[in-house]
C-alpha cells in the first residue's frame, strides 16, 4: 500500500490470472509456427515479462513504445516514440497491452500492424475498461474487465510513478 493506492487486483490474483492467459494461448497457436508478442511500453512491461513466460511455445518477443495519456486523462492523440524490427509478414502476432480505455491506443496500432500484412494479429490485454470506450477494437484475450476508475501498479502508471507497485491498485489524486 502507498498513501494513494488502496490493493484492488492482488499480486496472487494476477499470478493466477496470467498463467490461465499463458495455457489458453498456447492452446490456441500451434507449437511448430513462430508466435510474435509485441508489448506495449511502458505499461505491458511485467504483463509481457510474466505471459512470455507462460507460454510454452517458442516466442519472438518484440516491442513499441507509444503514449497518449497526460495524469489522468486520454488526451486521444498516440505519439510513436520507438516502433518494432521484426518482420511480422506471414507470421501470427499477438499484441500485449496493460489496459485498452477508449480503444484508440490499440487501434492505432492495430492499423499500423495489419499494414505490415501478419498471418493474424490479436490483442491480449491485462485490463479492460470497456465502459470508456470510445473506439471499437476486438479484444481476443484479456485479464480483468474493471469500472471507469484509475488504477496504477503492475506496470500501470499516474506520471510515471506507481509502475513498480506488485499489485493493482485504485489510485487516489494527491
Ligand atoms: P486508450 O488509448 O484510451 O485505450 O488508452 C490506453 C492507454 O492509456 C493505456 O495503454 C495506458 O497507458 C493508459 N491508461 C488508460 N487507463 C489507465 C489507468 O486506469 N491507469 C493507468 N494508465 C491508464
Ligand atoms: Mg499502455
Amino acid at each position: 500500500m502507498t498513501p494513494h493506492t488502496q490493493v484492488f487486483i492482488s499480486q496472487k490474483a494476477i499470478q493466477n490470472r496470467v498463467a490461465e492467459l499463458g495455457r489458453a494461448i498456447s492452446a490456441a497457436y500451434p507449437p511448430n509456427r513462430p508466435l510474435i508478442l509485441i508489448g506495449v511500453l511502458r505499461g505491458a512491461l511485467y504483463f509481457l515479462s510474466d505471459l512470455s513466460r507462460s507460454i510454452s511455445h517458442p516466442l519472438v518477443i518484440d516491442l513499441i513504445s507509444v503514449s497518449s495519456y497526460e495524469g489522468t486523462n486520454s488526451t486521444g492523440k498516440v505519439t510513436f516514440h520507438q516502433k518494432t524490427s521484426t518482420h511480422i509478414a506471414n507470421k501470427d502476432v499477438l499484441l500485449i497491452e496493460d489496459i485498452v480505455d477508449t480503444g484508440r491506443t490499440i487501434n492505432t496500432l492495430l492499423q499500423h500492424f495489419q499494414k505490415q500484412n501478419p498471418r493474424s494479429i490479436k490483442i491480449c490485454t491485462l485490463l479492460n475498461k470497456p465502459s470508456r470506450r470510445e473506439v471499437s477494437v476486438p479484444i481476443h484475450y484479456c485479464g480483468f474487465r474493471i469500472p471507469d476508475q484509475f488504477v496504477v501498479g503492475y506496470g500501470l502508471d499516474y506520471e510515471q510513478a506507481y509502475r513498480n507497485l506488485p499489485y493493482i491498485g485504485l489510485f487516489n489524486a494527491p
